[in-house]
């Protein structure tokens, strides 16, 4: 397939990329490098530098190519500004996304492959969290995602478009020969924060919350390694091929992991001490998210290569280790 990774420089988009050249995909990217590094692109990769809110860019760009599929992968994910500036996310996550769409549909370009969050949720009623849980997001991020989600069901509904949404919980980890991982500016996610303060190059971990109801007191995640994410968005290919296809994936290992854990796998994986604190909650965290993702195993196939958090710290650690500055010159 001839697939136009939007995004293709950022975290995900970048590993979907190379595992898309692994699996023989020719991918394309898009990427405006607000907060993609053109060192996280593959060489042998076609670029487009442009953003996808531009439609006369969009329009030379698909007049140029023949996609048989796009990958979305370009939204803003900070949960913390999105309340505070949600002009922001409304204007890339929902109407870019949806110039995005405008113009797959002028060029007859019908399958999409979107990634969405588990934060559409918002605080889910049960645990493990499967597709059928009721979606109310409790903060403009994931509304945007919801936003486009119920976009794509209109335009499946009315266009014949076809879509796999995947819903990631906590990516984590990185490439496997250590030449691209997770590099946000701001940082704000546990594990390159913990790592960086065994490290020495960024201050004592704050340790969000000790008094949640979980079985030490510290919030539970499901960590799933990007690569794993990459697989199953790519192992979605097949099944876009009858016209209004609608899928929806809830991806992440299953495996509920605390704070306090995430910590001690660091340790271990680095031999390092992780300098950490308790500090009070951070607003609008959840005290569990975990998900089901039987439903990706059952239909795709999928199963996660990197099963427990040791294996997928161990990739982060890598990566951090031999780039201590992320992109930056070492
Ligand atoms: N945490 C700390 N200290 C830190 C950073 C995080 O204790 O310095 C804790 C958080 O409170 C949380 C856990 O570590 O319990 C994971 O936090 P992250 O910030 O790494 O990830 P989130 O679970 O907050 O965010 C993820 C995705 C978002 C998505 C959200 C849905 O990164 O894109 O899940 O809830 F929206």
């Amino acid at each position: 397939m001839k697939v136009l990774v939007v995004g293709g420089a950022g975290y995900i988009g970048s590993h979907c990329v190379r595992q898309l050249l692994a699996a023989g995909h020719e991918p394309v990217v898009l990427d405006n490098f607000i907060y993609g590094h053109r060192a996280a692109l593959t060489p042998s990769v076609k670029l487009y530098e442009a953003s996808m809110a531009d439609a006369a860019a969009l329009d030379r760009i698909f007049t140029a190519e023949r996609f048989d599929v796009v990958m979305h992968f370009a939204a803003y994910c900070y949960v913390g500004e999105s309340v505070t500036a949600p002009l922001k996310y409304y204007q890339n996550n929902v109407a870019a996304t949806l110039t995005l769409l405008e113009a797959m549909l002028k060029h007859g370009v019908k399958k999409f492959v979107f990634s969405s969050t588990c934060a559409t949720f918002g605080i889910p009623e049960k645990m493990p969290m499967d597709e059928n849980l009721p979606q109310a997001p409790i903060n403009p991020y994931g509304q945007t995602k919801l936003d486009v989600e119920n976009m794509l069901k209109a335009f499946a509904h009315a266009y014949g478009l076809s879509f796999a949404v995947f819903r990631y919980f906590n990516a984590a980890g990185a490439s496997e020969d250590t030449t691209i991982g997770e590099a946000h500016d701001p940082e704000t996610h546990l594990i390159p924060l913990a790592i960086w303060a065994a490290m020495g190059t960024a201050k004592p971990l704050q340790i969000f919350g000790n008094d949640f109801p979980t079985p030490d007191g510290t919030c539970q995640r499901d960590y799933v390694h990007v690569d794993d994410l990459s697989r199953a968005h790519i192992a979605a290919f097949d099944k876009l091929s009858t016209p209004g296809t609608q899928l929806f994936y809830n991806l992440g290992t299953g495996s509920p992991t605390s704070v306090l854990e995430v910590i001690k796998a660091i340790e271990k994986i680095s031999g390092l001490k992780v300098p950490a604190n308790f500090a009070p909650r951070r607003a609008g965290d959840p005290p569990a998210l975990y998900a089901d993702s039987s439903k990706a195993q059952r239909e795709l196939g999928w199963t996660p290569k990197f099963k427990t958090i040791d294996s997928i710290v161990a990739t982060a650690w890598r990566w951090h280790q031999s780039h201590p500055k992320g992109y930056a010159a070492k």
